[in-house]
């Protein structure tokens, strides 16, 4: 299995387009060393040729331009076509799916989803009824809903990779009918095997809490990437930038705070070969490669994920 990150950031990028803090402004003046990085999602593939897209972010023109991989295949029968063959959504955040939009001048999008995300995206968020317009949108619906809570699912034309669905604790978006109240399927983690070597990817961008389940799924993967929205949970706050913490926003902190165990603590306690912190927020002081706090997960084997990085697990 071959996974290319083609964001790497959280929802606005790095540096924020309106944002002046000492990262975004650090990053534009070249006083640290740390690369700008746009919104994530990441491209999954068996065989190099055919991908999947996790989430599909609202930079994903300048994500396929940068990555020869998605790029038009010249022996196509037709000028116009893609490598990309299917796109899987973690929830209905705008940052995970307002790029669907960007695909429209393509073939009709095969789209898998669980109930929730779909009823987002034609109610609050309806961009699926906006797509009908264009390209159109197949549904293939992922079954995490009520007290289903995991689910395994086939992409067609990936006859080698087996995909795992797992609701997960998150928020779904504020345009949400469960924006108050999370229901299962809102959020979800995904494990994909590759079954011609029994590799494994535990993935999930956005992850609010770790429990037994949580952790019974990372410790059986060989790579784990996962939320790396925030340092501290009070990181927003603190730097001024918004009175939410990273609770309230959906997000697992890398460091303990008094309430709860960070991230770092989670991931020492698996026993993945590749540890990589994904969907990073323009506060977070670990985009900055020169911090104490990119020594800290360099020092527990920890990776930070930047956009162009492949990895095989
Ligand atoms: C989040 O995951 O909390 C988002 O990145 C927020 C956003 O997209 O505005
Ligand atoms: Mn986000
Ligand atoms: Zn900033």
């Amino acid at each position: 299995m071959k996974i290319l990150v083609l964001g790497s950031g959280a929802g606005g990028g790095f540096p924020q387009w309106n944002c002046n803090c000492r990262l975004c402004a650090g990053q534009r003046q070249g006083a640290l060393t740390a690369h700008a990085r746009t919104q994530s999602s990441i491209a999954v593939s068996a065989d190099g040729e055919s991908w999947v897209l996790l989430n599909a972010s609202p930079d994903i023109g300048t994500q396929i331009r940068n990555h020869p991989q998605l790029h038009p295949r010249r022996h196509g029968e037709s000028q116009r076509n893609t490598p990309i063959k299917a796109v899987v959504l973690m929830d209905a955040q705008i940052d995970h799916v307002t790029g669907l939009l960007g695909l429209r001048e393509g073939p009709c999008i095969d789209l898998y989803a669980t109930p929730c995300v779909f009823e987002d995206l034609t109610t609050g968020l309806p961009l699926l009824n906006v797509l009908q317009h264009y390209c159109g949108t197949r549904w293939h619906m992922v079954p995490v809903a009520g007290d289903q809570s995991s689910a395994e699912f086939e992409i067609a034309g990936f006859p080698t990779l087996r995909f795992t669905a797992i609701a997960i604790p998150g928020k779904a978006p504020p345009y949400s009918p469960h924006r108050r109240e999370q229901v299962a399927g809102d959020n979800i983690a995904l494990v994909i095997e590759d079954t011609t070597d029994g590799r494994r990817l535990f993935y999930s961008p956005g992850l609010a809490e770790v429990g037994d389940q949580e952790l019974r799924w990372m410790r059986d993967a060989d790579c784990l990437l996962v939320d790396g929205t925030f340092w501290a949970e009070d990181e927003m706050q603190a730097a001024g930038l918004s009175d939410k913490s990273a609770a309230e926003m959906g997000h697992l902190p890398q460091i303990a705070s008094a309430s709860r165990a960070g991230m770092v603590d989670v991931m020492k306690a698996t026993q993945a070969q590749r540890k990589v912190l994904i969907h990073i927020n323009n506060s977070n002081p670990i985009l900055d490669e020169g911090s104490a706090q990119r020594r800290l997960l360099a020092a527990h084997g920890i990776e930070v994920a930047y956009d162009g990085m492949e990895i095989t697990p």
